[in-house]
């Protein structure tokens, strides 16, 4: 698949079938976050892969939708803010565009590998953090369903902004 062929198949899965993801496919998807570029490689993130049954009805509590039940495991994606760049000129923090690009590689990826993805922002952030237990410190900023897509899902049309609005050759 050439890069515009993966970005064009990639679409938010919303109906995954039961069937579990190898670790082979998930090692391969971790490997491509940890290879996503951040500012001054600070790389101010942690990503909880959850696959229990225990854990998954927790997380499930804090995106409750029927859809998203149907996923067979989660990735949260942290922002450490801590350990993010934060530009010195007007004190801009970088941990979101950080987490923004890492969590791309892992929906790209395990696209590649023939399986769905979907972000999940809208998601109890709160609760979730007390889930993991997490530090002041740390945000969960995205949480990623991850699966085969279910046989009776197919991608939306892309509605997408003309090229000719968003980019601009000056
Ligand atoms: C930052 C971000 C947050 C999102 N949050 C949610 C969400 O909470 N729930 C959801 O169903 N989709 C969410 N989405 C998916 C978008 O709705 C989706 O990417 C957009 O409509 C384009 O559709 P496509 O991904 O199928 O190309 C989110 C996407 C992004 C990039």
């Amino acid at each position: 698949m050439t890069f515009k062929e993966l970005s064009q198949t990639r679409f938010s899965v919303r109906s995954y079938s039961n069937e579990p993801v190898s670790n082979k496919q998930l090692d391969y998807i971790m490997q491509c976050a940890q290879l996503a570029p951040s500012a001054v490689n600070f790389q101010p993130w942690h990503f909880y892969v959850i696959k229990t049954e225990e854990m998954k009805q927790k997380i499930q509590q804090c995106y409750n939708r029927d859809w998203f039940k149907t996923a067979p495991m989660y990735i949260v994606c942290t922002i450490l803010h801590n350990e993010a760049w934060v530009r010195k000129s007007d004190e801009k923090p970088h941990g979101n565009i950080d987490i923004a690009i890492a969590t791309e590689h892992i929906c790209l990826a395990a696209t590649e590998q023939g399986l769905g993805t979907c972000w999940v922002c809208n998601f109890d952030a709160a609760l979730c953090k007390e889930i993991l237990n997490l530090p002041q410190n740390e945000e969960p900023a995205v949480l990623i369903p991850i699966g085969h897509l279910a046989e009776d899902c197919t991608p939306a049309p892309k509605k997408r902004k003309d090229i000719n609005e968003i980019v601009s050759y000056l």
